[in-house]
């Protein structure tokens, strides 16, 4: 019926009228960005410059905060004897001789040993055998990182001073860890007070009020960290797999007959739209001020998962009022098609790739930094 029709039409209209009003009540992912003192698109050196030196050490991120980073990424770990200190793994096998120096306990998880102890460890000599062609004499012997050693580098220039991005690596092991972690930022002058600096233009980052930005995956963590922390920006990290985002598929990759886990993670997608819109829900819910979504690489590899910024998933964030930082790309291919899908910024291991990709290119080669620094 014509009549009928008119009206549904009508009130379609309404609808969709009243959707794109509340999708414009929030301001644009860019002034979302300025608002918290996070630049925009933000590039976040993830483990430091690990492309180009062994991840999470000195070499790493001082290389990453001369290149111009806008953030060093570290993940959270607290020693046996009470010391932060920044590790990805949950052992040390990968990344140190620990085998070498304390065989009977190199299967324990990192925080078994004491700082002490994991000072005595050589976190360079892995990089230099694992990718000769990026070796450096110099990167033998070097240390693992306490979280003062990490801020002591991110003051230490004074032409740049990048943020911190801060990841509570594993919480659940580390009881206590979102107040040590407030405690340490206060003791350094790292918190800035609640309500004191709402950025006007594209902040300076590593003075401003997104100056640390929090990440984790687990949601008690985020809990915790918005209870300690409530003023300082906060991302909820998003993956399809056990204790995050529901999949589709329960097929475990051992029985997915997928040559890769890169493979695997590519087909893996949330169980469906509701699913993905639950955790950034969340997220919201939360006090964070955004996502932090994986992304599946063109080239696959170790760091590819599954796809979490289609360009819907994106535009549900955003209209939420939430930014999206996306992990971890590296190659130019990927950096274009993340930002054409809407992303805020991204983690990657090249810094200097990614800087030159948004126009924002070092002054200095990585080789000519990492001579500088003495590497
Ligand atoms: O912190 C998010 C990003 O770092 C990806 O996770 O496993 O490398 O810490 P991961
Ligand atoms: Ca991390």
């Amino acid at each position: 019926m014509p009549v009928t029709f008119t009206k549904n039409a009508l009130l379609l209209s309404l609808l969709l009228a009243l959707g794109q009003a509340q999708a414009a009540s929030e301001p644009a992912p860019s002034a979302l960005a300025i608002r918290s003192g996070i630049p925009h698109p933000a590039v976040i050196a993830h483990r430091g410059a690990s492309f180009d030196a062994p991840e999470s050490t000195a070499a790493a991120y001082t290389l990453a905060r001369d290149l111009g980073a806008d953030y060093l990424e570290l993940d959270l770990q607290r020693s046996k004897d009470g010391v932060l200190f920044a590790l990805h793994d949950n052992t040390l096998q990968r990344t140190t001789d620990v085998a070498r120096k304390f065989p009977e306990r190199k299967d324990s998880p990192a925080n078994a040993f004491t700082m002490a102890e994991l000072k005595t460890l050589d976190a360079g000599t892995w990089f230099n055998t694992a990718y000769p062609d990026r070796a450096r004499p110099s990167y033998a012997g070097l240390n693992i990182l306490t979280l003062d050693e990490i801020i002591d580098i991110a003051q230490g220039n004074p032409q740049h001073q990048p943020g911190l991005y801060i990841e509570t690596k594993e919480p659940k092991q580390f009881p206590g860890i979102e107040h040590d972690l407030k405690a340490k930022l206060q003791e350094r002058g790292w918190l800035i007070p609640a309500g004191s600096a709402v950025a006007k233009s594209e902040p300076a980052v590593g003075q401003g009020p997104g100056k640390v930005v929090l990440q984790t995956f687990e949601k008690s963590s985020l809990e915790l960290l918005q209870k300690e922390m409530p003023q300082v920006p906060k991302i909820l990290l998003l993956w399809v797999g056990e204790g995050n985002i529901e999949p589709v598929s329960k097929v475990t990759f051992a029985e997915s007959g997928e040559k890769d886990k890169a493979a695997y993670y590519a087909k893996q997608a949330p169980k469906d739209k509701a699913e993905f819109q639950r955790w950034v829900d969340y997220a919201k819910a939360q006090g964070a001020i955004g996502t932090g979504p994986s992304a599946a690489l063109t080239q696959g590899g170790d760091q590819s998962y599954a796809d979490l910024v289609h360009p819907w998933m994106n535009r549900y964030t955003h209209d939420q009022g939430l930014l999206v930082h996306v992990y971890t790309i590296d190659d130019a291919v990927d950096y274009q098609k993340v930002m054409e899908a809407g992303v805020d910024g991204i983690f990657t291991n090249r810094a200097s790739e990614l800087l030159k990709f948004y126009k924002r290119p070092a002054a200095v080669s990585v080789d000519q930094v990492l001579k500088n620094n003495g590497y």
